[in-house]
């Protein structure tokens, strides 16, 4: 008779290593690198080429579009591995939410979400609340609009752009001076601070009612306090040169850059820079009708590299149908 054949017991195999989660671009990096080898092995090149080829500078395109060092803003720092990281810095500003310009904010928007910088700073104005503006105290103008509605499409508006911080303003303050003169005694109610009026609590923006220092020997203040010019980017360097700090503003309306060094017996000492950051308004909308078509405006927007002390502003013009070019790409 014959015995029954002893049934072999399958063990699972337990492999050396646990697979865990693709966390991070280096595993979608090494990932790709080793389908990358294995492809090439596939295709009949021997070990040593495929090796060879397993360069990153070799890599289609279309293969790793995510992988770290695709990322021309970070790049191999030390043979350790540490990675420098240029920080990434946008500048909005005057909004003058309701009247803003929808087909700027849309394309500035969608270039952001794909720039993704580390923080998005709004210089103020964001919000116009004509109903509280000195012009318009003591006329039906008060009763124009609807507050709640503009903030609500403020909040809409910051979130659309990811804005993390948002400055003072002379457009801003109008709800604290409306208080002052009228009902006083609100001033110390903690919702009628603007931080708290606008939300921005619950929407984490961080308010910074007297400007931000955002890099080293850079700061970014509304521009209302400066001695103002009609030359793009000199209010801003106007107000460089009185705080001894280079200068990121807006509250002009205008875009453009300007810096002045200084020097003694023959010695070059620091350079200050101011950059104004442009517009985001409508000037078609009846808010902006005041400026009759004359306004000596420009719309854009900026953003800022830093790497340390080491800063580099660039001021980015938007054309009258809300596009724009940026590092040779057009956006819309
Ligand atoms: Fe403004
Ligand atoms: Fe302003």
């Amino acid at each position: 008779m014959a015995t029954a054949r002893k049934r072999k017991k399958i063990n699972k195999r337990k492999g050396k290593y646990t697979h865990e989660q693709i966390n991070t671009k280096l595993d979608t990096y090494a990932i790709s690198l080793r389908e990358f080898y294995l492809s090439l092995r596939r295709a009949g090149f021997p070990v040593d080429q495929a090796l060879g080829m397993c360069d990153k500078n070799v890599f289609p395109d279309w293969l790793t579009p995510s992988s770290p060092d695709f990322d021309q803003l970070i790049q191999t720092m030390t043979p350790t591995k540490m990675r420098m990281i240029i920080k990434r810095i946008a500048f909005v500003s005057d909004l003058q939410v309701p009247f803003f310009n929808e087909s700027s904010v849309k394309s500035v928007g969608r270039f952001l979400s794909k720039w993704r910088p580390h923080r998005t700073i709004c210089i103020g104005d964001e919000i116009d609340l004509p109903q509280l503006g000195g012009f318009n105290a003591g006329t039906i103008d008060e009763m124009v609009g609807n507050i709640n509605d503009d903030r609500k499409q403020t909040q809409e508006v910051l979130s659309y752009l990811g804005v993390t911080d948002v400055l003072g303003s002379n457009h801003g303050i109008r709800l604290y001076r409306s208080i002052k003169k009228r009902l006083p005694s609100f001033l110390n109610l903690p919702e009628m601070q603007y931080e708290r009026f606008m939300g921005y609590d619950k929407l984490q923006i961080k308010f910074h009612p007297f400007g931000l220092d955002w890099a080293p020997g850079w700061t970014a203040v509304h521009g209302d306090a400066f001695p103002l010019s009609q030359i793009p980017g000199q209010t801003a360097l106007n107000g460089a040169r009185r705080l001894g700090k280079s200068v990121v503003c807006g509250h002009t309306h205008r875009l453009g850059s300007a810096a002045f060094t200084e020097a003694s017996r023959g010695q070059l000492g620091r350079t200050v820079w101011g950059h104004e950051v442009g517009n985001l308004v409508d000037l078609s909308s009846s808010g902006m009708a005041y400026t009759r078509g004359y306004a000596n405006w420009q719309q854009g927007f900026a953003v800022a590299y830093v790497h340390e002390r080491k800063v580099q502003v660039v001021t980015i013009p938007i054309n009258s149908d809300g596009s724009f070019i940026f590092e040779g790409k057009l956006y819309k």
